[in-house]
This record gives structure tokens, C-alpha cells and sequence, in this order.
């Protein structure tokens, strides 16, 4: 395929070269060839082997662990193209790290989402594109052209799917995740219930209330993020003890920090879904109760319309 004002490219850091070479191949487009490596002091070196003056390039990386690696790798790579004469950048970044800290959570404490916003405008990409951003308004912390693609789509062809899943009901497993839950709801013609989570101190969470009468239903939790899988498990668990008769997880990005994936396993969780915006470790491989859905062919797609400059939004009409 052919830019409208140009050839296009494209460009892997080493977050998720599986991610990257899937979404290519949906292209029919090679990766442009590149060097992205470390010195011996673990500082980042990149090279674009290949000529890219006038292109459209985009550069598939995530900022995910270890976040600050990839997120210096994605500035460095930036960089590299801008010098060498890229015409247009669009950062294809399928997890946006960062973006829980979205706000001032105390005095004196930074707003590192924004921050990493700057950084990214900065290396000098011209257009970001992302998926189930954390908070929609993080859009607004570029004023360069964000697209925030959403992952729903994917999930919900893979629900509709499914014939073991029957009396659904969506719950969100905090009240910020509502908007997000309902969504799916809608989409599947599910009701919707809500779980009040109180989180005592930071990185841990517990589950007060269930708001809804769950009893009976096959309950699909939705939310953006699993990390230590703690606010997952406490949420099955609480769904259970109100006499839900399953409980699945649809979850966009799969952090799944530390000992996560064994917990996830050893949950009452029947099966953790999510995507592959963030390369999958070997415990989240072999977990039975964890599955990964590709979001390659709707990255692709939402490149191939950047391109040629169609909308981007109505893939999710
Ligand atoms: C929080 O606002 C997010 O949407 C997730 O609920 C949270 O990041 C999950 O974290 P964990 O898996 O560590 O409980």
C-alpha cells in the first residue's frame, strides 16, 4: 500500500517486534530496516538503515515494562527519523505508559502522564495513536492529532463468539471505569453492574460493594489495565460471594507485573482475556486461564486509513 503523499514505513522498537511484524504482514508492508541496541553502558543507539526521506513512518512501540527503556527507545528512534527527513511521524504506541499518572494524587507530586506527552511532542512526532487510553482527556495532553482506538470491537466479536457465554452481565471492577463497561454492555446487550472498590493504601485494592444484582448471570469484568491482577481477583471473588455463576475478564492492555499471571491462575477468575498491545511474558503464555486477543489487524487498519487519510473514527461507528 502507498501513502497519499508518499511512501510509508515502518518502524519497531523492541517492546513488541511480534506485534509489530503481525501488523506489517496485515500491511503487506516489510519493516524498515533499523538498528535499535544498547552500548555497553545500557545507553540506546538506533540507526535506520534505510532511506526515508519524504515518507509517512510509523513507529510501533509501546512504553510498557521496562517503561523507561522503551519510552527513551521511541524518543531516540523519533529523533533518528526527523533528522533523516521523515515527511510525516505517527508514534503507534498500542500501550501508553504513564497514564495512570494522569493527575496530581497529592501535593508536591507530578502529573508524569503529561510529561511524557511533552517528551513524545518534543523527539518531534507529528501524530500519536494509541489504544483504550486510560483516560480519554490524556488526548488533550498533545496538541498534535491523538487518535485513542478502542479495543471493544475485538472483544466483543470474541463474546459474540462464544456459546459457552450465556445470561451476561458486564460489570466495571471500579466506579472510574464505568463510561468504558457500559460501552461493551451496550454493545452486546448486556446490563451493567459496578463495583465500589476502596483502595486502602497505594498498589493495593479491595472490594467493598457490589452495586447490581449479579446472582445468576455470567459476569465479564471490563477494565484498561490488569497489573498485579489484585483488583481482578478481589472483583471475581466479590462477584462470587454474591452468588454470580462465572466471572471473565476482558481487559485491554495486560501489564501483568510480577507474580501476576500465577495469581490470575490461581483466582476464581474462569479466563483472563486481553490483547497483545503489550508483549505477552512466558508465565502470561502459559497461564490455562490466560488468553490473547490481536489488536494487529485493527492497528493496521487504523494506520492503512491514516495513510490515506480517511477517518479513523468510523471504525468503532
Ligand atoms: C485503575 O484505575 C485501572 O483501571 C486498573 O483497575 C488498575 O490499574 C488495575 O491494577 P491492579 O491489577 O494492580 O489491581
Amino acid at each position: 500500500m502507498a501513502a497519499k503523499n508518499g511512501s510509508i514505513k515502518l518502524v519497531a522498537g523492541n517492546s513488541n517486534p511480534a506485534l509489530a511484524q503481525e501488523i506489517a504482514n496485515w500491511l503487506r508492508l516489510p519493516l524498515t530496516k533499523a538498528v535499535v541496541r544498547r552500548f555497553a553502558d545500557m545507553e540506546i543507539f538506533v540507526q535506520i538503515q534505510e532511506n526515508v526521506r519524504g515518507s509517512d513512518v510509523f513507529i510501533i512501540q509501546s512504553t510498557s515494562f521496562p517503561a523507561n527503556d522503551h519510552l527513551m527507545e521511541l524518543l531516540i528512534i523519533t529523533d533518528a527519523l526527523r533528522r533523516a527527513s521523515a515527511r510525516r511521524i505517527t508514534a503507534v504506541v498500542p500501550y501508553f505508559g504513564y497514564a495512570r499518572q494522569d493527575r496530581k494524587v497529592g501535593s508536591r507530586s507530578p502529573i508524569s502522564a503529561k510529561l511524557v506527552a511533552n517528551l513524545i511532542s518534543r523527539a518531534g512526532v507529528d501524530r500519536v495513536m494509541t489504544l483504550d487510553l486510560h483516560a480519554e482527556q490524556i488526548q488533550g495532553f498533545f496538541d498534535i492529532p491523538t487518535d485513542n482506538l478502542y479495543a471493544s470491537p475485538v472483544m466483543v466479536r470474541d463474546i459474540k463468539e462464544r456459546s459457552d457465554l450465556t445470561s451476561l452481565m458486564v460489570v466495571s471492577p471500579d466506579v472510574g471505569g464505568v463510561a468504558r463497561a457500559r460501552g461493551l454492555a451496550k454493545r452486546i446487550n448486556a446490563p451493567l453492574a459496578i463495583i465500589d472498590k476502596r483502595r486502602e493504601r497505594a498498589g493495593e485494592s479491595e472490594v467493598m460493594n457490589v452495586i447490581g444484582e449479579v446472582a445468576g448471570y455470567t459476569c465479564i469484568l471490563v477494565d484498561d489495565i490488569v497489573d498485579s491482577g489484585g483488583t481482578l481477583v478481589n472483583a471475581a471473588d466479590a462477584l462470587i460471594a454474591n452468588g454470580a455463576k462465572e466471572v471473565y475478564a476482558y481487559i485491554s492492555h495486560g501489564v501483568l507485573s510480577g507474580g501476576a499471571a500465577a495469581r490470575i491462575a490461581g483466582s476464581r477468575l474462569k479466563e483472563l482475556v486481553i490483547t497483545d498491545s503489550i508483549l505477552p511474558t512466558e508465565a502470561v503464555t502459559n497461564a490455562a486461564n490466560i488468553r490473547t486477543l490481536s489488536i494487529a489487524p485493527l492497528i493496521a487498519e487504523a494506520i492503512s486509513r491514516t495513510a490515506s487519510e480517511e477517518s479513523v473514527s468510523s471504525l468503532f461507528d
